[in-house]
């Protein structure tokens, strides 16, 4: 046996379970509604779960664990557009045959993880891969993290260590940057730390405002100028979305980016970008690309998409060892479907002006102009995005009647969440294997569900 290299026969096994288990998976491909029976089979299964978890479902959904493309099947038959993805991390859609190589090839390993101690060429190939695809930038390293929280508190540390004493930490309104014990601090929302103990100094200044685009970067800069002035001695970094999930899929400008970022670097402050659910659903790879922003970022922080979680950083910022380690990289089919996945990115027909995922985003918007001037006029109001994140306002743009919007179009066949308080959106967190049917019957459902409710 050749040393780390299955025999052929082994890779002939292989490979027909891999075309049996896609061809199973196949046959998942249009939505079906299931029996008053199965359905009630089924959420008898989920107030288990719900009794085990301490509390309510939103969607009454317990996956059969078959699903293929955009469709994802329940247990109780029924098959549904899945347009968010987990909240993020299936970018690709479900079954696809990369995730399942990679689950074969882990399957192959005499470990189920693997970590920092002793090392393995899976996560070597994945830091490869994904330091080759920001070679532009300073960022030089990159480190796991067990979630998308983990990997911003890694880079607060780095930050920190270099920074101290100062420890406060500029963020916007509206942010969210997980809800670990720091990062609940930089999250916006009170809601997500009722009752908390602060644990980290975040002043929060205005993101760029969509409605007043042309006074917008004045008065965040106005606002970082202010803090300055009382904060200067105590700051370390600013970080930001520079497109904001939670708030609704809010961005900016390069030149409103730029501007800020060139006020950060005056201050000589650290520019930490969270790309946790940006990363492979932009225009480019990293929404920092998009935005011609390599120079200006020191850290960045990925997870979702990418199937692992981590923090990319420049030389200046490589902590001390002691300060960053972990038992875990990961289990082994995330880290192997992690660089099979920035590989199909980088190679395949994703980015750029004309490739698939700014066409997926045209047809969403069109689609959606398309409706707020036609049947739904003044029942979708706004609609927008950019890449893969979609989002759009239905009736009055309130919680209750966009959550009531969600479940009905969950019954109709497809799967949505909401974003964002005042307003509330509904937002798409959409898979590249949607194809120009998918989307045609998409909005077929989207304007059905509104001309239903509103
Ligand atoms: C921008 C952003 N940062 C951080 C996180 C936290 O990631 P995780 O849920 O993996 O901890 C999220 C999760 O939604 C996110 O959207």
């Amino acid at each position: 046996m050749d040393i780390g290299k299955l025999s052929v026969e082994t890779q002939n096994q292989m490979n027909e379970l891999f075309s049996s288990i896609l061809l199973e998976h196949q046959k998942v491909n249009k939505i079906k509604h299931s029996k008053e029976e199965d359905f009630s089979s089924m959420e008898d299964a989920i107030k288990s779960y719900e009794k085990n978890k301490g509390r309510e479902s939103f969607f009454p959904y317990l996956s059969s664990g078959y699903g293929h493309g955009p469709f994802t099947q329940l247990i109780d038959g029924s098959v549904k557009y899945d347009l968010i993805g987990a909240m993020g991390p299936n970018l690709l859609g479900h079954s696809h045959p990369l995730y399942i190589k990679s689950h074969l090839e882990a399957a192959t390993s005499d470990v189920m993880t693997c970590g920092n101690l002793l090392n393995y060429k899976e996560p070597l190939r994945l830091t490869e891969e994904i330091l080759e695809s920001v070679k532009n930038s300073r960022l030089k390293h990159f480190w796991f993290a067990g979630s998308g929280s983990f990997a911003n508190d890694s880079a607060l540390k780095m930050i920190w260590q270099k920074k101290a004493p100062k420890y406060k930490v500029i963020a916007f309104n509206q942010a969210f940057a997980g809800r670990s014990i720091a990062t609940q601090d930089i999250t916006f929302n009170p809601k997500y730390r009722e009752n908390m103990p602060k644990t980290l100094e975040v002043c929060h200044v205005p993101h760029f405002d969509q409605k007043n685009p042309q006074s917008s970067l004045k008065r965040t800069l106005d606002a970082l100028e202010a803090i300055w002035k009382k904060e200067s001695e105590s700051i370390c970094a600013i970080t930001i979305e520079l497109i904001q999930g939670e708030a609704g899929f809010v961005y900016g400008t390069k030149h409103f980016y730029k501007e800020v970022f060139k006020w950060a670097k005056e201050k000589n402050l650290y520019i930490w970008v969270d790309e946790v659910q940006t990363f492979g659903r932009t225009r480019e790879m990293f929404a920092f690309q998009m935005f011609e922003l390599d120079e200006y970022v020191d850290i960045v922080t990925v997870g979702k998409a990418l199937q692992v979680c981590g923090t990319l950083y420049s030389e200046e910022l490589n902590p001390s060892p002691g300060l960053i380690a972990g038992t875990f990289n990961g289990a082994l089919a995330t880290i192997i479907a992690g660089q099979k996945i920035v590989n199909y990115l980088r190679k395949g027909p994703f980015y750029g002006e004309n490739g698939r995922i700014h066409q997926i985003e045209n047809a969403f918007l069109s689609s959606l102009k398309k409706l707020s001037e036609t049947t739904c006029k003044g029942k979708i109001k706004y609609y927008g995005g950019i890449g893969t994140m979609i989002s759009f306002e239905v009736g009055d743009s309130d919680k209750p009647s966009t959550i009531n919007f969600i479940k009905k179009l969950y019954q109709n066949g497809i799967i949505s969440f909401i974003a964002g308080d005042k307003p509330t959106r509904v937002r798409f967190l959409l898979p590249l294997s949607l194809t120009d049917e998918h989307i045609k019957e998409i909005f077929a459902i989207v304007e059905k569900t509104t001309l239903d409710l509103f």
